[in-house]
């Protein structure tokens, strides 16, 4: 049987997010999400780093300072399949791959997490 590198490399993606679901759900029922917060959720941060600073390859780009809108639009692009590259590909399949656990973000979710992210 031969796995995917894509699949292999990310398998700790599940736990990681799961851990950070925990705490991401225990702000939830107090009302403090916050854009940080759902990106890690989200496990964004397992391939984008810290503050969307620390990328963990090359072919992950940087978020961090870049316009709100212009990331927004972006990850709805390639969270809906419409990115064309291999990398935007490994982005999408990170959140729907059968081997994936978590909900993929919503619309609402990548607006929050992006506009966070040109702040940082
Ligand atoms: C499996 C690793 C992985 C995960 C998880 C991931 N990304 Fe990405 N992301 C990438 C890669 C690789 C690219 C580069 C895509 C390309 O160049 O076409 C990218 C590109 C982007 C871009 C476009 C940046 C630019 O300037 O071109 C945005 C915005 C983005 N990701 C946001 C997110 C958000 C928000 C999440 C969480 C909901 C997320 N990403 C989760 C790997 C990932």
């Amino acid at each position: 049987m031969h796995r995917s590198v894509a699949a292999t490399g990310f398998s700790g993606l599940c736990l990681a997010s799961a851990l950070v679901a925990g705490l991401a759900v225990a702000e939830n029922e107090t009302g403090a999400t916050s854009g940080q917060q759902l990106f890690e959720f989200h496990g964004c941060v397992n391939c984008h780093g810290a503050g969307g600073k620390e990328p963990v390859s090359k072919v992950v780009p940087e978020l961090a300072g870049k316009p709100g809108d212009e990331l927004y639009d972006k990850a709805t692009k390639i969270l809906s399949g419409e990115g064309g590259s291999e990398e935007a590909k490994l982005m999408h399949a990170a959140f729907y791959s059968p081997a994936s656990c978590d909900a993929p973000p919503t619309d609402a979710d990548i607006q929050m997490i992006t506009a966070w992210l040109a702040t940082q």
